[in-house]
């Protein structure tokens, strides 16, 4: 059974976790500066530039594309507006060509990795692909790149 299978039948559902609650919902391009640029800059040595974000999310409503921002909120919230929406702490994206969905983008901000918010990233992407009726799922990763070619061998 892969991770999908096990995992989006599971009664919590991925976004809980012993780190704190974590939030997927879809990228706004307000998120760019609260976090998904210095996420993106870490995490790649080309990074995409707030312009390619933006042309990326523009074409979100025609439906060619999907992005969600992952965010993680400590449960300790002061009640400022961002204690209690939580931090942004990683991205993930999508692109539908016919039946096809292909990973544009994930990426986790180095203070917030191996505590599976890449995995439940992937889960939502995966949610939306199935419910798409999408019959093949695709990616592109560098070769240096082992923890994520990892994390997609789970998948
Ligand atoms: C790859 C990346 C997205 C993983 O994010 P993450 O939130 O740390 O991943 P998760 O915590 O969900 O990891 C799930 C599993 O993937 C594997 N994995 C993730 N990172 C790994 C690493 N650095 N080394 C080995 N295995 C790794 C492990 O099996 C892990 O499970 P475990 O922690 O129980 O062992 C993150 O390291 C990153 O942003 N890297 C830079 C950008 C990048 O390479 N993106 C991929 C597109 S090419």
């Amino acid at each position: 059974m892969s991770v999908i299978e096990r995992m989006l039948g599971r009664p919590d559902g991925p976004g809980d976790d012993n780190n704190g609650s974590l939030t997927i919902a879809p990228m706004r391009k307000r998120d760019l500066r609260q976090g998904i640029l210095d996420t993106e800059a870490h995490a790649y040595p080309t990074p995409w530039s707030p312009g390619v974000f933006q042309s990326e999310i523009d074409q979100v409503a025609g439906g060619s594309r999907y992005y969600l921002t992952a965010r993680r909120s400590s449960g300790t919230a002061s009640g400022s507006r961002r204690s209690s929406k939580g931090r942004i702490v990683g991205h993930a994206g999508l692109w539908f060509t016919l039946d096809e969905a292909h990973v544009t983008n994930v990426a986790v901000h180095p203070d917030a990795r191996r505590t599976g918010v890449a995995t439940a990233l992937m889960l939502a992407l995966a949610e939306e692909a199935i419910r798409r009726e999408c019959t093949a799922w695709t990616l592109e990763v560098r070769v240096s790149s082992d923890g994520a070619q990892e994390l997609y061998r789970n998948f």
